[in-house]
């Protein structure tokens, strides 16, 4: 049976997710409707992928469609509203592009309506579905690595602000109200990085950054994260500075860089570096290999279809959401707090409520 789709925001991602399902196959999946408040990128949408209907209201498209899934392609402070508008339909399985949500609040809200609804929701981090990642839990598991102490993770990608801020039209990057900035476009993949590898509860957060005079966003956040085990993360993130997306896993005896994480280009390696004695390091390389080549301006579309692999199992109850929706709930958590803490110059603690903790430990140890 052929898994049938919704798709809400036919924009700039949306086109990640219509290659995907194109490259999965119509025998296996299909994007049967979609939904744009512009009416022609809605059109557009469902021309290019094959859909057959498209709306320009989200709700009306909810109510009239027999889906099995939505995909939610919508701005971040968007995530909310449109999950609720999901789950009045009736549509209870949800992939919902990162950030989950704008803030703690919203999450945990989040969190709380897909408990009563015995719903699904899959935060998109495409990067946790590539290889890439899977070769990095390899080398984890295999010990030689020893302890994990920190682990550094940056994405920094360089947007200049030439929009005017009183054009109604610029990207959502650059406003407020769409959830723009840094912290729910880029640190968002950070924060989910380091916490993936301390594997730990957050305890509390320092941050430093700034916001630009433009847009009134966030445009540079470095944060600390303290983890309740004692690991430590630091996460730097900054639309001022050129591309960079390295991961760094400090341990008791190796170093583990990735030069790219999150939007690997092809293939790529994993070094493994152990320091022999003091400015003597032994490099040992890990080469992963991406199964599909490059396309156009989406390098790194692999991911997506993996992605949507993966969510297709979880949509056959064969495979667990990747990642656990308790781990984007303190993602989110963790990300307002490092926001407030770059405001308030303080160190603040990550206050998780206790329901969404019991939740995030037991995933942990499935
Ligand atoms: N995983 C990734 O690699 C990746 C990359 C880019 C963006 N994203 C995420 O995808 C989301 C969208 O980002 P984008 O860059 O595609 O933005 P975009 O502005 O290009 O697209 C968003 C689309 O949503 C539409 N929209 C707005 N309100 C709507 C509504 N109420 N109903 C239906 N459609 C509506 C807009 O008209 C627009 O076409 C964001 O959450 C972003 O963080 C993820």
């Amino acid at each position: 049976m052929t898994v049938k789709l919704g798709l809400i925001g036919c924009g700039r991602i949306s086109h990640a997710h219509g290659i995907a399902v194109s490259r999965i196959g119509a025998d296996k999946v299909r994007i049967v409707a979609c939904s744009d408040v512009r009416e022609e990128a809605a059109k557009s949408f469902a021309d290019a992928y094959g859909c057959d209907r498209y709306y320009g209201d989200a709700a009306a498209m909810l109510a009239a469609e027999k889906l099995d899934a939505v995909v939610l392609a919508t701005w971040p402070a968007q995530h909310l509203e449109q999950i609720e508008m999901c789950l009045a339909a009736g549509h209870k399985m949800i992939l919902c592009e990162k950030a989950l949500a704008t803030t703690g609040e919203d999450a945990v809200k989040i969190w709380d309506l897909v408990e009563k609804h015995g719903a699904t929701v899959v935060e998109g981090f495409m990067y946790l579905h590539h290889p890439l990642i899977a070769k990095l839990d390899e080398v984890i598991a295999k010990g030689d690595i020893g302890e994990i102490d920190w682990v550094r993770s940056c994405s920094s990608y360089y947007f200049p602000e030439v929009a005017s801020a009183d054009d109604a039209s610029r990207s959502w990057r650059f406003k407020k109200e769409t959830g723009g900035g840094v912290p729910w476009d880029l640190a968002c993949y950070t924060v989910n990085a380091v916490a993936t590898y301390a594997a730990q509860l957050p305890q509390k957060v320092s941050a430093t950054g700034s916001f630009s005079a433009n847009y009134g966003t966030i445009n540079r956040i470095f944060g600390t994260i303290a983890f309740e085990g004692g690991r430590t993360g630091v996460i730097e993130s900054s639309a001022g500075a050129t591309f960079n997306q390295a991961l760094e896993i400090h341990s008791t005896k190796r170093t583990l860089h990735v030069e790219t994480v999150f939007t690997p280009p092809g293939d790529t390696i994993v070094r493994e570096l152990a320091t022999v004695k003091p400015s003597h390091i032994h490099v040992k390389e890990h080469e992963v290999e991406s199964p599909l080549t490059l396309q156009d301006d989406l390098p790194t579309f692999y991911c997506y279809q993996a992605q949507m692999e993966s969510f297709l199992k979880v949509l056959a109850g064969a495979a667990k959401p990747k990642p656990a929706l308790s781990q984007s709930v303190v993602n989110v958590i963790t990300i307002e707090t490092l926001i407030n803490a770059m405001i308030e110059e303080k160190v603040l603690p990550v206050d998780v409520p206790q329901r969404v903790r019991d939740a995030w430990l037991r995933d942990q140890q499935a």
